[in-house]
């Protein structure tokens, strides 16, 4: 089935931004068995998606996952004009003959901060754009500075008024070196987006180093880019001057794929989670490893079993976030509610978001001891045997971890704000159903985010 719209230039629609809310109802206590599939990497898709207006060829993607933010990204692309069908295999196709719309709005930004990757693309081929700024969100301003001074470099002139950068270049962008303060994923994917249709050479250091990136590079340069990685740490771009479409099979969720890791761990249980990549885990398979609990890898299958409630528990350990390769922060919430099931005291020091441990108070409310020393710092205390209790969820990854303590704990919990999940994990009540999990969504009132 296919549910193509035509291209239509200055057509754009308000959409005000309210999200359907939802609640899941959990029957928790229920130990997993069984096996799930991840899916395609959210966060290697939306990137994909916004290559493709470097092109008026088509652009076909295959394994696109089926969550909201891919719809999102779908919807602020058909409004600059680009045709965009998808199929219910997964399979996405990009056309971006005509794109004469160069505005992305407040609303496309304010619904989900990857809309901010079409500032490089859009600028890199047509020479323009105006798109808001994202601004922050649930765990921690997260400008956008770096991606603005990477254009900059490539010789973009840019003007900031009134919420929107208005960026435009007078001829090609020009290649040239790119230094960053720190690492920053999507300001590597933004400057590799504008720099591969820019004339001459660019470098960018220190480049991240996350697989989602590399999945990239594998994408342009089926496109006809010149990109390579020159060192871990450095990404080097020989402009071109046109690119065209390619197909291209979008890695798995490495993300999903530990929150089902630690779904086993945490709920109990044994399960498989198949079709990973398990060098991509490799700093999340290193915390189950420290505490004990049991897991092991063939091919492409990564094998979980945990302990149930009240029976047994991990080793308590200190955790750290870091950029590729050590503990990705997406996976902090996963690795930390583990911890509550330790015996003794552990620590989680988030290095990379300055505000991304608010989630822990939510899991309070299940009976984890938990305290926030500051907003990096917090310390956990357990075994914890979680209770039946009502949270709501605050954002994406840390609302998939409350849910995962709603399904440990026996009884029945509702989690408002279940739309939060859906944002990044396709069909995830399916899921788990499929690993004998109960679980069910109803709908709340609809109301603005906060
Ligand atoms: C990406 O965000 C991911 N999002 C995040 O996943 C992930 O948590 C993050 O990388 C880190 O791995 C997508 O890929 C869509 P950063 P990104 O730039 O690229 C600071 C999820 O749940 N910074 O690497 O925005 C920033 O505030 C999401 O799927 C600046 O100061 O993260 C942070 O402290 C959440 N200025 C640090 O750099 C900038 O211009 C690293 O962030 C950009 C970033």
């Amino acid at each position: 089935m296919s549910d193509q719209s035509a291209p239509k230039p200055f057509s754009w629609e308000y959409r005000p931004t309210v999200l359907a809310k939802e609640a899941f109802h959990i029957a928790g206590g229920r130990p997993l068995s069984g096996s799930v599939r991840v899916s395609g990497a959210k966060n290697a898709a939306l990137k994909m998606m916004a290559a493709s207006v470097l092109t008026g060829e088509t652009l076909r993607l295959e394994n696109v996952p089926e969550i909201l933010d891919i719809e999102v990204l779908r919807d602020t692309l058909r409004d600059l004009g680009v045709a965009v069908e998808r199929e219910s295999d997964g399979t996405m196709d990009l056309t971006a003959g005509d794109v004469e719309w160069l505005f992305v709005p407040l609303e496309a930004a304010a619904k989900m901060r990857a809309s901010f990757m079409l500032l490089g693309p859009l600028l890199a081929r047509f020479g323009r754009v105006i798109i808001s700024n994202p601004g922050g969100d649930r765990i921690g301003r997260r400008p956008v500075n770096l991606h603005v001074d990477a254009m900059r470099a490539l010789g973009a002139e840019i003007d900031y008024r009134d919420g929107y950068y208005f960026a435009k270049s007078s001829g090609r962008l020009r290649g040239a070196e790119i230094t960053f303060p720190h690492v920053t994923v999507m300001g590597t994917e933004n400057a590799m987006l504008a720099a591969v249709l820019a004339k001459g050479t660019t470098r960018i250091q220190p480049a991240a180093r996350e697989p989602e990136v590399d999945d990239l590079i594998t994408l342009l340069n089926a496109m006809g880019a010149q990109v390579q990685r020159t060192a871990p740490d450095v990404i080097e771009i020989q402009g071109v001057d046109a690119l065209h479409g390619a197909t291209h099979h979008v890695m798995p969720d490495r993300i999903e794929a530990g929150t089902f890791a630690t779904a086993a761990a945490v709920i109990g249980g044994s399960i498989e989670i198949t079709e990973i990549e398990p060098a991509h885990l490799g700093g999340f398979l290193q915390v189950l490893e420290r505490m004990g609990v049991e897991h092991s890898v063939t091919g492409n299958t990564l094998r979980v079993s945990g302990l149930p409630q009240g029976e047994g528990s991990y080793k308590a350990v200190d955790i750290t976030t870091a950029p590729y390769p050590g503990l990705a922060t997406d996976l902090q919430p996963s690795a930390g509610l583990i911890l509550t099931r330790a015996s003794g005291v552990s620590n989680i020091h988030e290095t990379i978001f300055e505000d991304r441990l608010e989630w822990l108070v939510g899991l309070r409310n299940f009976g984890a001891q938990v305290e926030i020393l500051d907003p990096r710092h917090a310390r956990i205390s357990g075994p914890t045997t979680f209770t039946a209790a009502e949270a709501d969820i605050p954002d994406l990854r840390a609302g998939a971890t409350l849910m995962l303590a709603a399904l440990a704990a026996p009884g029945e919990s509702r989690i408002h704000g279940a739309h939060h999940v859906r944002r990044g994990y396709a069909t995830i009540e399916e899921k788990f159903r499929g690993l004998g999990a109960e679980l069910t969504h109803v709908s709340e009132e609809e109301k603005s985010p906060a």
